[in-house]
């Protein structure tokens, strides 16, 4: 489906079931329906997360207005873009586009902050696929800013908005009366609001069919039984070895990541929109490359390095990886597949790629399918079947 236009306050919407099709709207503040489908989850929110999902759903929050959070983090695709045709997300201005593929924000409240492990001599957590960020709530702070993203000239620009939304008096309510006073403070605010929302039940439910299984609730097919197990068998699909599928010992339940970083040696994405650029956002067209972890960390041994992604909802957040290289989950397990054993074009970065986890894997057409049966399960609100 087609990523329509952002400017348009009415994809804000149909967003939210994941539809497309947009008219183009007055500039108007977030209306009470807007904010009510919003509620639609059931779950139950502080004052403070309730404000933070506001924010998150509010398109004025934007420059033009028309873009929210939730366009790119929308329910209906379980917090990622629901636009699957793009590699990339589109961005308030809608000639432009950001250079890597949305990452889910659902789950994303149990990302570690960013730090080196000594013992096993490697990085681990940080938001971002670079890992670039500590919190939820600094990663907030990046979007509105981003001109390829909300593209609001300052943080003024958003706190102006905010002084006009109808969560206004509730911001005041939960941060004092000048709480609007200082803009660099209520920026901070508006961050913090949002944060508390995303660590909210809404988007951690743990409700998929493969949770409903691990606490004997349902069954899984044949197929999807077969797909775990290759999932997790080091001598087939070794998939667990980054994208762990059992409860931690403290009882949390499955993230399907370790948060470590790694070069799977992905091509790159010749319909990367990002490449098309005005020399302002992208200098250097197609030859741009993303080198990743390496520039955050200082450590050019680590370009071509993103962070393993959670596989919760994997099955409704393509295209995949982070330039959007894949549209299909199979394509993926194929290139994990074969990718040293068939014609695959060259890695993005040819420095660095793992090749012991990965690559020539030996699976049949069936196993890769089962596999892809596996983490079809893995998408919330399974409803019984
Ligand atoms: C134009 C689309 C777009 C908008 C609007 C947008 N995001 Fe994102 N979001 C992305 C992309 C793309 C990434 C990955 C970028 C990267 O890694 O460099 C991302 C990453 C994230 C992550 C990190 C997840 C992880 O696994 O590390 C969170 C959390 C998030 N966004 C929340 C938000 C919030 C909150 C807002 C609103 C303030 C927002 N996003 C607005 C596209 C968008
Ligand atoms: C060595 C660690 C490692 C192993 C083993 C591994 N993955 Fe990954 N996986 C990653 C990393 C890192 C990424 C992100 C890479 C990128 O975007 O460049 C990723 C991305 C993915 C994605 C794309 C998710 C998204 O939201 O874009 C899927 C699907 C996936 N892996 C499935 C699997 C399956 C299935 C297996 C087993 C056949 C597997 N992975 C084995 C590290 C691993």
């Amino acid at each position: 489906m087609t990523r329509a236009i952002s400017t348009f306050s009415s994809c804000f919407v149909l967003g939210v079931f994941g539809l497309a099709g947009c008219q183009p709207p007055e500039a108007e503040p977030i209306s009470e329906p807007e904010a009510e489908l919003a509620q639609s989850s059931g779950a139950e929110f502080s004052q403070k997360e309730a404000m933070g999902k506001l924010m998150f759903f509010d398109p004025m929050l934007s420059t033009p207005p028309g873009q929210s959070c939730a366009h790119c983090h929308s329910p209906g695709a379980g917090f990622g873009d629901p636009g699957q045709l793009l590699p990339v997300s589109r961005g308030a201005h809608p000639d432009r586009f950001g250079n890597r593929n949305d990452l889910t924000a659902a789950y994303a409240a149990h990302i570690p902050p960013m730090e080196f492990d000594e013992e096993e001599g490697i990085w681990v957590g940080g938001l971002f696929w670079d890992g670039r960020a500590a919190t939820l709530a600094e990663q907030a702070k990046g979007p509105p800013l981003n001109p390829l993203e909300m593209a609001n000239p300052d943080a003024a620009a958003v706190v102006a908005a905010m002084r006009v939304a109808v969560y206004a008096d509730e911001f005041k309510a939960v941060y004092g009366e000048g709480a609007f006073d200082n803009v660099d403070q209520a920026y901070d605010f508006m961050a913090d609001a949002i944060a508390a929302y995303e660590m909210t039940e809404e988007l951690n439910p743990f409700n998929s069919k493969y949770d409903q299984y691990l606490a004997g609730e349902v069954e899984l097919s044949a197929r999807e039984l077969r797909g775990l197990a290759l999932f997790e068998d080091e001598g087939k699909g070794n998939c667990a070895a980054c994208h762990p599928s059992r409860p931690s010992p403290d009882g949390t339940p499955p993230l399907f990541t370790d948060y470590t970083y790694d070069n799977l040696g992905s091509p790159k994405n010749p319909e990367h929109p990002f490449y098309f650029l005005a020399p302002e956002f992208n200098p250097d067209g197609t030859d741009y490359v993303d080198l990743g972890l390496g520039p955050v960390v200082g450590d050019a041994a680590l370009n071509g390095f993103f962070r393993v992604p959670t596989l919760r909802n994997v099955g409704v957040t393509g295209p995949y990886l982070h330039n959007g290289l894949f549209k299909t989950l199979y394509q993926v397990v194929a290139f994990y597949n074969s990718r040293d054993v068939a014609p695959w074009p060259a890695p993005e970065v040819p420095e660095n790629v793992n090749i012991d986890e990965l690559g020539n894997l030996g699976l049949t057409v069936q196993e890769m399918e089962d596999i892809v049966a596996f983490m079809l399960t893995l998408t919330d609100g399974y409803q019984g079947g």
